[in-house]
């Protein structure tokens, strides 16, 4: 499928009014994105969990307009209006303008709110892109005037998601998404997320994800500019085939359930993740004392118990501890006892792994 396709061919447009809400989740990257080229391709192919409880609802009201020239919309979060979010959304209409022409025709109230705490430091842009994509993708299907399958309705949302945030494309289905192209992975696409499309191992089922929330500020450096800085990056092709050759690793521990394979892959990427912010011009730092604190003492109770429980990091400090399900009980324990202590007011959040967006 290319971009040609996302492009309406018929549209009625004979609906004044339309409202459409969605509850999309966050995901957590076990194969890292970090690096891309115009227009958000990815310089290497990642994949994800999907979460269920970490999510972003939002509601778009849709009232029919006078033509315009650019997309006219209000925002509201968590009920205010938020007029400093709005250059964001902005630009992320003007990029899919092209795939969603009826932008123009229709004047939009936005209302989002985030299950996480607000400025818990856990990246919103996956779960809020995803979110309004979808609401979109709603308006478009009952404009059509020919059928449009759920099937074209997941993609294009993912397609459009991944124009306001790359990880967001991984936002619409689960319980694991790939997107970028990757031979291993059938139907596997530059363009948006596809399932995962083997039979995974038991163990991963309802796999845990506590996100240790360690540091609840604005990050000094966005993940744009991150992303740019793997331009002209030292080890940026290693980075790039490394994470290429360890997505079709973990393809295969998802399927075999080695999970200790599994287990080093996961956190080798993390680490592999910020050592290219330590590598680039300029360098940065994300991790903060308590996230090393917190990564030590995964290792030590992994040792001395003989735990499956890991770590992995996003472009944050933050801690996701991952594990499976039948280790919940003492993992939440050992959490509460040990590792609480390093979270900001010692909040933490249990999430899981979830299956994606959902109507409401
Ligand atoms: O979607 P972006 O542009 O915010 O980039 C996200 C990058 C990471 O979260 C660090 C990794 C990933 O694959 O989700």
């Amino acid at each position: 499928m290319d971009t040609q396709n996302f492009i309406p061919k018929s549209l009625k447009n004979s609906i004044e009014n339309a409202s459409h809400t969605w509850l999309t989740p966050s995901n957590i990257a076990l194969v890292k994105y970090w690096g891309k080229s115009e227009p958000q391709i990815p310089k290497n192919a990642s994949v994800s969990f999907t979460l269920s409880k970490s999510h972003t609802k939002t509601t778009i009201d849709f009232t029919r307009t006078e033509k315009v020239e650019i997309p006219e919309f209000d925002l509201f979060f968590e009920g205010k209006k938020k007029d400093d979010f709005k250059p964001k959304i902005a630009k992320f209409f003007e990029r899919i303008l092209e795939y969603c022409p009826y932008l123009l025709e229709y004047r939009l109230t936005i209302h989002s709110e985030n299950s996480f705490p607000h400025s818990s430091g856990i990246a919103s842009s996956a779960s809020g892109m995803s979110a309004i994509a979808m609401c979109l993708m709603s308006l478009e299907r009952s404009l059509c005037d020919v059928e449009i399958s759920d099937e074209f309705i997941t993609k294009k949302a993912s397609f459009l998601a991944r124009l306001g945030s790359g990880s967001a494309s991984r936002s619409i289905e689960g319980p694991l998404v790939v997107w970028g192209k990757h031979e291993a992975i059938e139907e596997s696409s530059d363009l948006y997320g596809v399932q995962f499309p083997y039979k995974v191992h038991s163990i991963f089922e309802n796999y845990q994800d506590t996100i240790l929330l360690v540091d609840k500020g604005e990050k000094q450096v966005s993940s744009t500019v991150g992303h740019n800085l793997m331009h002209n990056h030292p080890f940026a092709k290693q980075r790039f085939d490394q994470a290429n050759e360890n997505l079709e690793r973990i393809s295969k521990y998802l399927q075999n359930g080695d999970i200790n394979s599994f287990i080093s892959l996961v956190e080798s990427e993390a680490l592999s993740l910020h050592a290219m912010m330590l590598t680039s011009n300029p360098y940065f730092i994300l991790m903060k004392p308590n996230t090393l604190e917190i990564i030590n003492a995964i290792w030590r109770y992994r040792n001395v118990t003989g735990s499956n429980v890991c770590f992995t990091l996003d472009a944050g400090a933050n801690v996701h501890v991952l594990y499976p399900e039948n280790e919940k009980e003492n993992v939440l324990q050992f959490i509460e006892e040990q590792l609480s202590q390093y979270c900001q007011k010692n909040q933490y959040i249990c999430d899981n792994v979830g299956f994606g967006a959902k109507k409401l």
